[in-house]
C-alpha cells in the first residue's frame, strides 16, 4: 500500500487503478531533482524551526543514501508506488524510519513535482544552450572556412542570384540565434520556485519560502499557490522554442538533403554521418539530415499535447497534470540529440565549391544586375526589369545564358545596355561584392557578420 492512500484508502487499488494510476516509469527521471528539491525543503523546515536539526540532518543523510542506491542502479522504482516522490520517500522512510515520514511536512506532491519540474527544465535547458552553443560554433567556423566559395541564392528553390554558401551557412545560424533567445526568455518566467505553495493554498508553517528558493537556484518563490501548483505555461512556452528549433533544424536537415543530392551534388557528407542501404551497395544516405528533418514532427506532437493538456484546465492542481512529463522529456529529446548529430555533421562535410560554382553559371542569376545597370543609367526600374526579362526570353529561345547574347541584341534592347560596364554587370563574382548592403552575401559584409555573431554568441555564452 502506498503512504499518500494513508488512513483514508485501506483498501488497495484495482490492477486496473494502478496501472493508469502510476508514473515512475516516466517521472523517475526526474529523481534528481525530486532529490535535492526535498534536500532543500527537508533544511529549510528546520530553519523555520518546524523540525529539528537533528532530524532534518538524518533525513538530508538519508536521502543522500536514496540518490546513492539509485545512482548505482540498486533501488528499483516500485509501480505500486505510483511516482517516483513516493518510491523516494518510501525508500528513504525504510532507510532511517519514521523520522523520514517529517520530510512532508508543510509539502504536497503538487509543489513538489511543479519544483522538480522545473528543476528539470532548467538543466535541460542549459544542456540545450550549450548545445545550439556548439551548432552556432560549426556555422561560423565554416562559414569563415568557405568564405570565397560563391553559390546561387534560391527563391521557390529556384536559382535566383548570385551569392556565397557562407551566407547561407549564416541564415542558418540566425535561426539557432533566435531559438537560443527564446529558450533563454522562457527560463526567466520558469525559474520561480513553487515549494511552499502545498496542494493549493500554501502553508500554515513559517517556511523558508526564499531560503529554499535561493538554495535551489531559483530567483524567486512564485508569488500564486494556485497557480505555482496547477499552472504549465513554462512547459509549453519550452515545448514551443523546443519545437520551433525542432522546424528550424528539420530545414536545414531538408537542405542537406537536397544538397547532398547527385542532382544537386553541393555536399557530401562524411561516413560517420552517412547510412547505406541493406539492399543497394551503392548507397550513401543523408540520414542523419533525414532523421532530425522527421524528428521535429515529433517535437510539434509535443507542444500539442502540451496546449491540450492545459485548454480548459480548472485552478487548482488536476491529475491530468501528471500527463505533462512525457511531452516535455520528449520535447527536449527531439532537439538535444538533433543538435550535436547536425553540428558533427556540418564540422565533417565537404562542400563542392565547383558543383556550387557550376550552378552560378546557369539561369541567368545576373539579369537582376543587368536591370540595375539600366536604373542606375537612369531608366525607371520597372521599365528596366521589361528589357531584361525580353532580353532572358531571346537567350532562352537560343539556347543560351544572358551574358552569350551578341552586342546588337542588348544595343537594340536598349541604347544604355551598349556599354562596356555590361560585362561586369553579369559577372557573378562581381555581383555578389557589388551587394554590400547591411545584410548582404559580399564577402566583407559577410566576415563582418561573422564576427558579429561570435561576439553575440560569446556574451551570451558568459551570460549563462
Ligand atoms: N505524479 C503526480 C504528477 O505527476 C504527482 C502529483 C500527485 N498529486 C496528487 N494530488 N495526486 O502530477
Amino acid at each position: 500500500m502506498t503512504i499518500a492512500r494513508g488512513g483514508r484508502l485501506p483498501n488497495g487499488l484495482d490492477a486496473a487503478m494502478e496501472r493508469l494510476n502510476t508514473s515512475v516509469d516516466v517521472d523517475g527521471a526526474l529523481w534528481r531533482e525530486d532529490i535535492r528539491g526535498s534536500v532543500a525543503h527537508a533544511r529549510g523546515l528546520a530553519r523555520a524551526g518546524v523540525i529539528s536539526e537533528s532530524d532534518a540532518r538524518a533525513i538530508t543523510d538519508g536521502l543522500d543514501r536514496v540518490a546513492g542506491e539509485i545512482e548505482r542502479g540498486e533501488l528499483v522504482f516500485r509501480r505500486d508506488r505510483e511516482d517516483v516522490h513516493m518510491n523516494v520517500e518510501a525508500r528513504l522512510v525504510e532507510l532511517i524510519g519514521p523520522v523520514g515520514g517529517k520530510l512532508h511536512t508543510g509539502r504536497s506532491r503538487n509543489d513538489q513535482v511543479a519544483t522538480d519540474l522545473r528543476l528539470y527544465c532548467r538543466r535541460l535547458t542549459e544542456e540545450t544552450l550549450a548545445a545550439l552553443g556548439r551548432l552556432a560554433d560549426v556555422l561560423l567556423a565554416r562559414a569563415e572556412a568557405e568564405i570565397d566559395t560563391l553559390m546561387p541564392a534560391y527563391t521557390h528553390l529556384q536559382r535566383a542570384q548570385p551569392s556565397r554558401l557562407s551566407h547561407h551557412l549564416m541564415a542558418w545560424q540566425e535561426l539557432v540565434w533566435r531559438d537560443r533567445g527564446r529558450l533563454t526568455d522562457a527560463l526567466t518566467r520558469l525559474n520561480e520556485c513553487p515549494l511552499g505553495s502545498g496542494a493549493v493554498a500554501g502553508s500554515g508553517f513559517p517556511l523558508d519560502r526564499a531560503g529554499v528558493a535561493a538554495e535551489l537556484g531559483f530567483e524567486r518563490p512564485t508569488r500564486n499557490s494556485i497557480d505555482a501548483t496547477g499552472s504549465r505555461d513554462f512547459l509549453i512556452e519550452l515545448a514551443s522554442a523546443l519545437a520551433l528549433t525542432g522546424v528550424h533544424l528539420s530545414r536545414i536537415g531538408e537542405e542537406l538533403v537536397l544538397w547532398s543530392s547527385s542532382e544537386f551534388g553541393f555536399v557530401a557528407l562524411s561516413d560517420g554521418f552517412s547510412t547505406s542501404s541493406s539492399m543497394m551497395p551503392q548507397k550513401k544516405n543523408p540520414d542523419v539530415a533525414e532523421l532530425v528533418r522527421g524528428r521535429a514532427a515529433r517535437g510539434m506532437g509535443a507542444l500539442m499535447s502540451l496546449l491540450a493538456l492545459e485548454k480548459g484546465l480548472a485552478f487548482g492542481y488536476g491529475r491530468d497534470l501528471q500527463e505533462d512529463k512525457r511531452p516535455i522529456m520528449d520535447a527536449f529529446d527531439c532537439v538535444l540529440p538533433c543538435l550535436d548529430a547536425l553540428a558533427g555533421a556540418l564540422a565533417t562535410c565537404r562542400f563542392d565549391a565547383e558543383r556550387m560554382k557550376a550552378a552560378l553559371e546557369r539561369g541567368h542569376l545576373c539579369a537582376t544586375d543587368l536591370a540595375d545597370l539600366l536604373a542606375l543609367k537612369g531608366v525607371p526600374f520597372r521599365e528596366a526589369h521589361h528589357v531584361v526579362g525580353a532580353l532572358v526570353r531571346e537567350a532562352e529561345s537560343r539556347g543560351v545564358e544572358l551574358l552569350a547574347l551578341p552586342e546588337e541584341t542588348f544595343a537594340a534592347a536598349h541604347p544604355a545596355l551598349a556599354t562596356p560596364e555590361r560585362a561586369g554587370a553579369l559577372d557573378a563574382a562581381l555581383a555578389v561584392e557589388r551587394r554590400s548592403v547591411l545584410g548582404g552575401p559580399a564577402k566583407k559584409t559577410v566576415l563582418a557578420a561573422v564576427a558579429d555573431a561570435r561576439v553575440r554568441w560569446k556574451n551570451a555564452a558568459s551570460l549563462r
